[in-house]
């Protein structure tokens, strides 16, 4: 069979999977409380696709030419079960990895790790616990965060961290953000502040650029820039030139990377999107559960891709910044 190229030739290797549109952090960048408050309407558990329908979908998936499945959410450790959904994406052979906000971490790592996943990414913005607890809002402590980092390292699991940087907030803790994590063996990368969502009030002004956070930790350390590994990487790499490891910047606004974007989102109430930028998604959920066949189901997702399009970020202005889009938290990032 041809391989499964979009209009712009680009191929899907990736799918990044939300399974909970829930979070038990409110990030004011992400789910600002006034927002997410307590009156704010989470998908009901029948409207979230079961385990075996997402395991299902991504052994299509994996047969589309699919290599790379991420875990999210909202926050996937918050959903019951989820090393069991671990162990059936396992079963697939692909590289599996998990974005979570590191709190549950030290209950479900060994668990996951059993489960057979291949990493985690855990996000953590500052090591300032004031600036830290007032980022997530719900007062968590960065030591927790951090306990969460070790029981996953114990676990075996290689880790990586991110950190998002937003001007006033938390750009102070760049700096000391890389001294603790030189030479922990974990990659930290820095992510630039996105105009995801419609709720987080994002201004270009917040946007600390990928340029500035290399050059504030290349005053303290040298740095040597790494080739990319893979057409579709998010990260620039940095190695450290004293050998304490590497770092990544994911400047999705200065430096966009949509040329190579190899990467579908599943939400977690089964609507695919080919950009983390969309705003509405192909709802996969109805003709599964109509009972599509494989083969139906597999010509869906190929006239999907091979009508794909999309380079937000190449395009993004102030205007289009606006605009109404699905949010992060619901398409996990
Ligand atoms: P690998 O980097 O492949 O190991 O996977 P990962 O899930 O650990 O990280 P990835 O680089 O895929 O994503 C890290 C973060 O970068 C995400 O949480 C998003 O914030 C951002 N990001 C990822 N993919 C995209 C994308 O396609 N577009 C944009 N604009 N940002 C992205
Ligand atoms: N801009 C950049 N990154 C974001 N994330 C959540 N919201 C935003 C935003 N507006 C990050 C989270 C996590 C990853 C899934 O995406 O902090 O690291
Ligand atoms: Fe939760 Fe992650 Fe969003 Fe923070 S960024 S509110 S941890 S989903
Ligand atoms: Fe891919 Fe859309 Fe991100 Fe560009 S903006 S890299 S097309 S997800």
């Amino acid at each position: 069979m041809d391989p499964l190229l979009d209009r712009l030739g680009r191929p899907l290797e990736t799918l990044r999977i939300s399974i909970t549109d829930r979070c038990n952090f409110r990030c004011v960048y992400c789910m600002p409380k006034e927002v997410f408050g307590r009156d704010h309407a989470f998908l009901e558990r029948r409207e979230l696709l079961s385990f075996e329908e997402i395991a299902r979908l991504a052994g299509l998936f994996a047969e589309l030419g699919v290599r790379r499945v991420r875990i999210t959410g909202g926050e996937p450790l918050v959903r019951r079960d989820v090393e069991r959904l671990v162990a059936m994406l396992a079963e697939l052979g692909l590289e599996l990895a998990l974005t979570t906000n590191g709190s549950l971490l030290p209950q479900k790592a060994e668990a996951l790790a059993a489960a057979g996943l291949s990493r985690v990414t855990v996000s953590l913005d500052s090591l300032d616990d004031e600036s830290f607890r007032s980022l997530n809002d719900v007062d968590f402590p960065v030591s927790r965060v951090l306990d969460g980092i070790e029981a996953a390292a114990a676990a075996g699991l290689p880790v990586k961290v991110n950190a998002v940087v937003k001007r006033g907030v938390n750009d102070g803790d760049v700096v000391a953000l890389a001294e603790h994590f030189r030479g922990s063996g974990h990659v930290l990368r820095f992510i630039e502040y996105m105009d995801v969502g419609h709720t987080n009030g994002w201004r270009l002004d917040d946007v600390v650029p990928a340029k500035e956070i290399v050059e504030r930790i290349s005053e303290r350390w040298q740095l040597e820039p790494l080739d990319a590994a893979r057409p579709d990487e998010t990260a620039k790499r940095w190695r450290y030139a004293d050998g304490a490891g590497e770092i990544g910047v994911i400047a999705s606004v200065t430096q966009p990377f949509c040329g190579g974007c190899s990467r579908a989102r599943l939400s977690a109430e089964g609507r695919l999107y080919t950009c983390l930028f969309g705003r509405k998604g192909h709802d996969l959920r109805a003709p599964l559960r109509l009972g599509a066949s494989d083969e139906e189901l597999t010509e869906t997702l190929r006239g999907i891709w091979g009508k794909r399009t999309d380079r937000y970020s190449e395009l993004r202005t102030e205007e289009t910044a606006a605009l109404p889009k699905v949010e992060m938290s619901y398409i996990g990032g």
